[in-house]
């Protein structure tokens, strides 16, 4: 699969899990869809709760999903959202994607048609990884 066909199948996925964002306290939906070295693509969105912290973002609710179908590959995010311009993953969810996916080509889209895309690595730099357990 070509990367604008992995690209357009994961936007897809981004978007429609946008859709179903349970963001009722901030009305910020973001929908993310994880591409697999396999191909296969698996979606998330945010789900906020009445006790805010509890709240979950879309990347990591991805990243839980994936991993629970055995997938642990990652080649590609698309982040989709009804915002102005396209926003990155928060820092929390470079942490969680960082452990399986250091150089995670990301790209985040907007329901105004905008893109931008970055690599994970650039994003964050110097992430906590399992090597560093080894270092205490
Ligand atoms: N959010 C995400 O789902 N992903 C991000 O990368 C940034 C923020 C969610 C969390 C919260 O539900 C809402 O967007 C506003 O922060």
């Amino acid at each position: 699969m070509t990367r604008t066909r992995a690209t357009e199948a994961a936007g897809a996925a981004a978007m429609a899990a946008m859709r179903h964002a349970y963001a009722p306290y901030s009305r910020f939906r973001v929908g993310a869809a994880l591409q697999a070295a396999d191909g296969t693509v698996v979606s998330g969105c945010n789900v906020e709760n009445a006790a805010f912290p509890s709240g979950t973002c879309a990347e990591r609710g991805a990243l839980s999903a994936a991993i629970a179908r055995g997938l642990r590959d990652f080649d590609l995010l698309v982040v989709a959202t009804e915002a102005a311009d396209p926003t990155p993953p928060c820092g929390m969810c470079r942490q969680a994607l960082a452990e399986f996916a250091p150089a995670l080509v990301v790209v985040s889209v907007t329901t105004g048609g905008k893109e931008a895309s970055w690599v994970l690595s650039d994003l964050l730099p110097h992430p906590f990884t399992p090597a560093s357990l080894a270092h205490s």
